[in-house]
Formats: C-alpha cells, sequence, structure tokens
C-alpha cells in the first residue's frame, strides 16, 4: 500500500487549517485511513481532533476510527532532523548551539522544510491511505515547494550570508553583525566568542549537507506525487498568492487539483429587492453586493487560468466539531473528492 498525499496551501488566514482538518475528517468517513498534520489550529479544533498534546507523533481519534492527527512542532521535528543528518556527537551539539535555535526558528523555509521533512516520513511508514499535509502560514503558498531546495542551499553555504546579512564577519564587523536578529539572540547566551562560535556552528551544519540534499530531492518527488489544492478567499492578497501557481513556472510549482474559495456567501443573496429603508435593509444590500461580487471574482480568476472552481460556504460559526468540519465538505460544491484522495476511487 502507498499512502497519497494530500497538501493544502493558500495565503494567510484562509482556511487551510481548518479545510485540512474538514477533508480528512470526510476522508475517513468514507473508509480512508488518514493522517492530518495540522499547524497551530485553534484550541477547539485541535480537541475535536483528538490532539491533546503538542507533537509530531500521530495519535488516533478516539471516536473517528479511521483518523490520525498530528500537530507539526517545528523545533521538535528540527532536532530529529539534526540526528537524522548530523554524525551522533555533532547532532548533539547542533541542538544545544543558540544559532541552531535562531536559524531553524527564522529562516523563512525551516518551518515549510520541518513539515515537509515530516510528510516525507510519514508517507514512507505506509501506515495511511492519505495523508492530509497543512502548510505553515509563513510559506504563503508556493514557497512551501521551493523549501528543500533552500534549505539545501542554506546549509550549502547560505547560511553564513544570511546570519551576517552578507557581510564576511571580522573583528570590525562584530558591532553591526550583532545586530542582526539571529546573532543578536544568540550573541546575548555566547558573549565574546560570537565568532568562533559562528565558524564551529557553520561546520557543524555542512556535515548534515550531503543528508540533507538528498533527501530533499525525495521530498520534491513526493511533491511531485501529492495531490495540491489551494485555498483562497475572494479577497486581493489570497487570491494573487493563488494566481502565482499559473503565474510561475511549472517545473517550480505544481499544477493545483483544486482550488477552493471559502467563506463564499450564497449566490441565492444577490440582488436582493428590499420592500424599504432602514439599517437592517442597508446591510442585506450590502451583503447582496458582497455575494454577487465574488461570484464576479470566482468567474473573472476560472476564466483568466482557464480551472475549474470548487468554492466552501461562509459558515455562521467557527467549525469546531468533527460534524461541522464534515458539513463543510458536504456543503461544497464543485470539489472532486475521488480525484483528491478523499473518496475512494
Ligand atoms: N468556511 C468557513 N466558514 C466560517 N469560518 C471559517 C471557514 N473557514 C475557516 N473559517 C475560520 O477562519 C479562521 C481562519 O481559518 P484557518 O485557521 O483554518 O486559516 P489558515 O489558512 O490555516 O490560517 P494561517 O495562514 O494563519 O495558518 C478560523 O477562525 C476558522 O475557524
Ligand atoms: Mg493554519
Amino acid at each position: 500500500m502507498t499512502s497519497k498525499v494530500l497538501l493544502i496551501t493558500g495565503g494567510g488566514g484562509v482556511g487551510k487549517t481548518t479545510l485540512s482538518a474538514a477533508l480528512a475528517v470526510t476522508a475517513a468517513r468514507n473508509g480512508v485511513r488518514t493522517l492530518v498534520v495540522t499547524i497551530d489550529p485553534a484550541r477547539r479544533l485541535a480537541t475535536a481532533l483528538g490532539l491533546k498534546n503538542l507533537g509530531s507523533e500521530p495519535s488516533p481519534h478516539k471516536n473517528e476510527p479511521n483518523l490520525w492527527a498530528a500537530m507539526l512542532d517545528a523545533s521538535a521535528s528540527w532536532k530529529a532532523i539534526a540526528h537524522r543528518h548530523a554524525p551522533a556527537d555533532v547532532a548533539d551539539r547542533l541542538v544545544d548551539n543558540p544559532f541552531f535555535e535562531a536559524a531553524t526558528q527564522h529562516f523563512p523555509a525551516s518551518q515549510s522544510y520541518a513539515s515537509a521533512e515530516e510528510m516525507a516520513n510519514y508517507v514512507e511508514t505506509r501506515a495511511w491511505d492519505l495523508v492530509v499535509i497543512d502548510t505553515p502560514p509563513s510559506a504563503g503558498g508556493i514557497e512551501f515547494f521551493s523549501a528543500p531546495a533552500e534549505m539545501r542551499d542554506l546549509v550549502g553555504g547560505r547560511l553564513l550570508r544570511w546570519l551576517t546579512g552578507g557581510a564576511l564577519p571580522g573583528r570590525r564587523t562584530l558591532f553591526t553583525l550583532t545586530a542582526r536578529p539571529a546573532l543578536r539572540i544568540a550573541g546575548a547566551a555566547l558573549g565574546s566568542d560570537l565568532l568562533e562560535r559562528v565558524a564551529e556552528f557553520l561546520m557543524d551544519m555542512r556535515t548534515m549537507y550531503d543528508g540533507l540534499a538528498r533527501r530533499a530531492v525525495q521530498i520534491e518527488q513526493h511533491f511531485r506525487d501529492a495531490r495540491t489544492v489551494v485555498v483562497t478567499t475572494a479577497d486581493p492578497a489570497p487570491l494573487r498568492e493563488a494566481a502565482r501557481f499559473y503565474r510561475e513556472l511549472p517545473d517550480r510549482v505544481p499544477d493545483p487539483d483544486a482550488i477552493v474559495f471559502n467563506r463564499v456567501l450564497p449566490d441565492g443573496w444577490h440582488n436582493p429587492k428590499p420592500p424599504t429603508d432602514g439599517p437592517l435593509i442597508e446591510n442585506l444590500v450590502r451583503w447582496g453586493a458582497e455575494a454577487h461580487r465574488q461570484t464576479e471574482v470566482r468567474k473573472e480568476f476560472a476564466a483568466l487560468w482557464k480551472t475549474d472552481i470548487a468554492t466552501v460556504p461562509w459558515r455562521p460559526k467557527t467549525p469546531t466539531t468533527l460534524d461541522d468540519l464534515a458539513a463543510l465538505i458536504a456543503k461544497a460544491k464543485g470539489l472532486n473528492l475521488e480525484r483528491l484522495g478523499v473518496v475512494p476511487q
């Protein structure tokens, strides 16, 4: 048995975590053994998924037989990554090094890379039919897919420049260097032998290069085999992010398997004909106009990028139970659940 991978991506705050959970619950209820890996879910959503503790160890849901959930803990993942790719004594030294903390917490691609490497590990255990991966807010959609290459370049040499902001470290530049966020954090802990410690850290990181570079190639293969859902709303910033999947070079980003407009207002709200005036009537007319605008935005997007569009309705309350989540997908329109692996073919 091989696991299918479903990657849920899109701009910030569009509903990636919610829809990852919703698709996973739907899959589980259709008899698909499903693991959902979420990132920072709201507390009530985490509780509904049966996530009592932070941690990347998948836990089975006690009321939903085919559902497992895990929550990405990037810092713990990076410790495991160091132990996987560096010799044991170097890995021990690395994870205790404040620079390691700084680089793995603050380099933009590091959270995405941690989540991608966890994805590869889960898929390769073949314990699930479907692994649903929520992507980190920092990834901003397509950045998730370039994280393996970015990490490889970083460990392979760019780390020095990232730490120092381009300048080569020398005693005289120490003052300006220590103003850099990554070095400031480490500098406070390390004091005056900062430069020696930078050099030691860079050499330790370099021992990870071969392992990490090999893993990055395997992760990129998993990306190519995965199904990708791009979530957006009718608002300008997430729309621009979604459009990048069509604008950028096809070898850099996957062709989305679904474009999902989330928080969609009902079509039936277009052009309401209020009988009289008043604040409630004005409210009705405004929302009618917004529903109309959303429909036009979807039509434009579909025509411009020659793509089908799926919609998920805007629910009056935040979905927090498994039933709420399943209802989101039950009320969705235009989603091909077989293609996404959520319903068995
Ligand atoms: N269809 C919907 N109807 C009503 N509320 C929704 C819907 N989809 C998502 N939400 C709510 O919108 C908020 C943002 O959703 P969510 O956290 O899933 O977004 P996200 O894309 O994961 O955000 P981030 O980029 O910060 O990770 C949450 O409060 C969620 O409950
Ligand atoms: Mg999220």
